[in-house]
């Protein structure tokens, strides 16, 4: 079975042909940082209007690099929720148009159950149940996971997603946008140990909060005479170490052998390595996907709805987008 998947919640456009819900054909992606880049963060109209530009030349350029034509198509997925309400309308309307006139089944992929199939997507073979750190722009969460399609919330940010914090971090640092890639680099020539910012606990949970580290770090910047690489590694180190453990107490304590990792922030490397140590000392098997599918692509979205395709499926052209949902409903 191929699925055509289109994605399109934020600011990156992308189609992409999946076979079997393994084999990725073709994952085109279109990015908008240069476009958003000088604002400073992703500007929601203007993102609509440039997914608007650029949503059917990607699909085109999908099938084509997919060797596909609209005959060798099995059904159509989309993003249709959470994300920004205009970016996602593009693309769903862009799929009910295609289904409609190729007349294939239309179906409606959770974003975040879309990071998390990007697990599928590699020689990793996932075994249930799983747990699964998902750590994006909008989101920070632990998840365990019995089965395909079935999730349960162990652990959320109550303020600042992972990813939100390295955006605004950067940002107040005036190191550019997006943050986490550009001090991802710089934490590679710096030290994580050179400054101990805060690791914040919400009490008597696994839940994450990282307001008060971002306030830390600017506070201590602007009066510290510090090497600013020095300052994003210790940055980095903060944020990977509540995330590393968090997700491990989880996974020891629902007793599970595999723990996924997905979403922008899981194409950190200093997140990837860390994950990856831990899982040699403690015996349990991590799955980190390459950075391509970490990030938003439409490859992870025909991927979910292959191995939730009954769930998934849309029973007419009604079908809505929804700006927050949690994952699961
Ligand atoms: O999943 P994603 O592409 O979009 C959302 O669904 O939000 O995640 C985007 C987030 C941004 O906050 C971005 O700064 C972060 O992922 N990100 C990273 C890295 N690459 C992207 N954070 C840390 N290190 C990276 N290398
Ligand atoms: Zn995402």
């Amino acid at each position: 079975m191929r699925i055509l998947g289109i994605e399109s919640s934020c600011d990156e456009t992308s189609a992409a042909v999946v076979e079997d819900g393994r084999k990725v054909l073709s994952n085109i992606i279109s990015s908008q940082i240069d476009i958003h880049a000088r604002f400073g963060g992703v500007v929601p109209e203007v993102a609509s209007r440039r997914h608007l530009e650029v949503v059917i030349p990607t699909v085109r350029e999908a099938l084509e690099k997919a060797e596909c034509t609209w005959d060798d198509i099995d059904a159509v997925a989309v993003t249709n929720r959470p994300g920004l309400i205009g970016s996602l309308i593009v693309g769903v309307m862009a799929a009910k148009t295609i289904a409609y006139a190729k007349n294939k089944p239309l179906l409606a992929v959770h974003h975040l159950e879309g990071h998390i199939y990007a697990n599928f997507l590699t020689d990793f073979v996932v075994e249930f149940p799983v747990v699964c750190l998902v750590v994006s722009g909008g989101h920070s969460d632990v998840i365990y996971m019995p089965e395909h399609g079935k999730y349960e919330l162990l652990a959320t940010t109550v303020d600042d997603a992972a990813g939100e914090a390295f955006d605004k971090c950067a940002r107040a640092l005036g190191l550019g946008y997006p943050g986490g890639p550009i001090i991802d680099k710089m934490a590679k020539e710096g030290n994580p140990k050179a400054v101990r910012f805060p690791r914040a606990r919400v009490k008597d949970t696994l839940d994450f909060s990282f307001s008060g580290l971002k306030t830390a770090v600017v506070r201590y910047a602007e009066s510290s005479e510090d090497d600013i690489k020095d300052i994003t590694a210790s940055f980095q180190a903060a944020v990977v170490d509540v995330l590393v453990s968090h997700t491990f107490k989880a996974a020891r304590e629902r007793g599970v052998k595999q723990v996924l990792v997905a979403g922008g922030v899981a194409a950190n490397s200093g997140l990837k390595n860390a994950m990856t140590e831990k899982g040699k000392r403690t015996g349990i098997a991590v799955s980190v996907p390459p950075m391509v599918l970490c990030t938003d692509n439409a490859a992870m979205i025909a991927a979910a709805a292959y191995y939730n395709y009954d769930k998934y499926l849309a029973h007419d052209l009604r079908l809505d987008c929804k700006a927050s949902e949690p994952i699961g409903l």
